[in-house]
């Protein structure tokens, strides 16, 4: 039975978790999926760099104590990640690290790397596939090779591969959606009485927000989101600055309160038109939504998206889109996918 060897690039909250799904889960996937997975090299600029052809024990690096390091189990207190990334005997290569929306870096290179070194790569982060898409996708078709990165947008609920496998024979002509879990959570739990920084901090303790949640308030996450959404399911060839971007720090109590007394609900909205010239445009933007509409009543950290399709009309997904265990399950349904590809060069 073919087993893929995997780099964990970043071993925070997503990686970790897939780490844990392998050690917990692996021999159930093995019969269910007909494929092995084991970890053969993690990187993470806390833990620095562990590199084991033979397998990583995912017990230990799980429990690696306060202040620990690779550096006393084998590896190096550095990341190393170029050198891992392209020596390593990985087939595939997990890269979650942080989301950078200026230039995608240092994750676009982490992807670089891997696909010049004949590696596939699955990733959940937004900054090289909104930013560096299509040169990455052609480096990875160059070399033979797999980039997938599923978790990117709605976490694990499978939108971009539905849409692009599924919807075949449809014209898609835009969409509208709720793309962030962070700043639909904050808007509930403001409807419910909390202030801004109150409701932020739930969402950080429960996992949802980035790092730095103004990413998710400001809309910079969702215009991410609408431009990897829009060039790749509408096939747009727009950039960052093509999508107008307004985000909810400016929804005050006040018009929470005179929302709800109008039978209206704030959401933040991505939304992406195709228009009959060819051309598309693209806009993140607060909107007091009629409770009727289709995405007023999508709560919490759940997401959904309405394509706007010739054929069937509107076609709405909704799922989680936020979370580690949500995200993880991305970067496994992107292996799956390989997988039945059967693009995966192993190494093994
Ligand atoms: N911080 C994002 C959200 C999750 O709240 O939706 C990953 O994109």
């Amino acid at each position: 039975m073919t087993t893929y060897d995997l780099a964990l690039i970043g071993f925070g909250g997503v990686n970790r978790t897939l780490a844990e799904i392998i050690h917990n889960r692996g021999e159930e996937l093995r019969s269910e999926l007909g494929f092995g997975l084991r970890v053969v090299a993690i990187t993470d600029l806390r833990l620095g760099s562990l590199v084991k052809p033979e397998g990583i024990d995912l017990h230990m690096a799980l429990n690696l104590g306060q202040g620990a390091s690779f550096a006393d189990h084998g590896g190096s207190e550095d990341t190393n990640n170029e050198s891992v990334i392209r020596t390593c005997t990985a087939d595939i290569i997990c890269e979650a690290t942080f989301t950078n929306p200026e230039d995608g870096e240092p994750a676009a290179s982490h992807v670089r790397w891997a696909l010049e070194s004949g590696k596939s790569v699955c990733t959940t982060n937004k900054g090289p596939v909104a930013l560096r898409g299509p040169e990455l996708a052609g480096l990875a078709q160059e070399n033979g090779v797999r980039f997938e990165f599923e978790g990117a947008v709605m976490s694990g609920t499978p939108v971009i591969r539905l849409a692009k496998q599924m919807f075949t024979g449809l014209a898609l002509d835009g969409f509208e959606g709720i793309l962030n879990g962070t700043s639909n959570y904050v808007l509930g739990r403001m409807e419910a009485g909390l202030d801004l920084e109150a409701a932020i901090r739930e969402a950080q303790e429960l996992g949802y927000a980035e790092a730095n949640p103004s990413a998710d308030i400001e809309g910079h996450d969702v215009q991410l989101k609408v431009l990897i959404l829009a060039n790749e399911l509408l096939g747009a060839d727009i950039t960052l600055d093509d999508v107008t971007r307004e985000g909810i720090s400016s929804v005050s109590p006040a018009d929470i309160a005179k929302a709800s007394a109008e039978g209206r609900r704030w959401k933040l909205v991505g939304s992406a038109t195709k228009h009959s010239d060819g051309t598309v445009s693209a806009s993140v933007k607060p909107m007091a939504l009629p409770l009727d509409h289709g995405l007023a009543g999508i709560s919490g950290a759940t997401n959904a998206v309405s394509f706007s399709t010739d054929l069937l009309g509107p076609v709405t997904v909704s799922g989680p889109g936020a979370g580690r265990v949500e995200t993880a399950y991305a970067l496994l349904s992107d292996i799956i996918s390989m997988h039945a590809a059967k693009k995966v060069a192993t190494h093994v």
